[in-house]
């Protein structure tokens, strides 16, 4: 039994909800130990500069320390395992339609056992070539000698020849359009749309629940920490992704 009370009207919400979209952020994975990026002081982007790091500009002005940035941040993610919160994701799934959408480029909603909809900032693990696109399989130049300041070089395309990049997306590049369309009719299709562990800063991703309250859909958010967002919502739960969305399930009967 959680510890972390829900208001009925939120319990109901859960219990009648047959289709749900989970909209992830990296809240999701901090109880993994997976940094996010904008909180104080554990935050990624409290300690490295974006500009320097997640932009084409960056990549273009040296690729082997945006390489090398990815694959520490690739190496940090391998040793990390699912929590309660993707745990749970993936219970109310098999109980439940459940649409996951994310901006997290970790896996740890696959691991869990949940099928990704959209990756919407793309995969530490999809790198691809940065000219002609091919993904890339091949094993990358030396990941565990990959740390958060030392720089690697690429390995080149087997097609062409161009250095391969991260498969992210980055601040200035538009959204992998397939991804997005999911995503979008995820958030306006479901009958309830939980929001959990994103600052609710960065668009197009940010404005999801802001498309479903528009259509009406009740939005649940989950974050320690109120956010632009959290005025607007359906129902704010002031929790962790590891302690609110257990908390939730406990209210969705199992199938059948
Ligand atoms: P942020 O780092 O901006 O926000 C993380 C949010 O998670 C904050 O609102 C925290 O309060 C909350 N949080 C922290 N611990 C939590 C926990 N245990 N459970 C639930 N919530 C928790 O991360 P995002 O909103 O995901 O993009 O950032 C969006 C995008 O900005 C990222 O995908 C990345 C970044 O720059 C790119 O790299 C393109």
């Amino acid at each position: 039994m959680s510890e972390f009370s829900i208001d009925p009207a939120v319990a109901a919400l859960a219990r009648d909800a047959f289709w749900v979209t989970v909209c992830s952020g990296a809240g999701m994975s901090a109880e993994s130990n997976v940094p996010t990026f904008r909180d104080a002081e554990t935050g990624l982007w409290e300690r490295f500069d974006p500009t320097e790091l997640a932009t084409p500009e960056a990549w273009s002005a040296d690729p082997a320390l945006v390489w090398a940035w990815y694959q520490w941040r690739a190496r940090l993610v391998r040793g990390a395992r699912p929590n309660a919160g993707h745990d749970a994701v993936a219970e109310w799934a098999r109980r439940r339609t459940v649409t996951v959408v994310t901006q997290n480029v970790d896996d740890l909603h696959e691991q869990a056992g949940s099928e990704v909809t959209a990756h919407l900032h793309g995969s530490l693990f999809a790198p691809r070539c940065s000219n002609c696109w091919l993904p890339y399989s091949g094993t990358d130049a030396d990941p565990d000698r990959a740390t958060e300041d030392l720089h690697v070089e690429p390995p080149t395309c087997p097609r062409c020849l161009s250095p391969v990049r991260p498969g992210v997306v980055w601040f200035g590049e538009p959204l992998p359009p397939d991804a997005w369309d999911r995503a979008a009719d995820a958030a306006v299709g479901c009958d309830l749309l939980v929001v959990v562990g994103t600052s609710n800063l960065v668009y197009p991703a940010a404005s999801l629940p802001e498309r479903a309250l528009a259509a009406g859909i009740p939005v649940i958010e989950i974050n320690p920490d109120p956010t632009p967002l959290s005025s607007a919502v359906t129902h704010f739960l002031q929790t962790t992704a590891g302690i609110g969305l257990p908390a939730l399930l406990e209210h969705v009967p199992p199938a059948g």
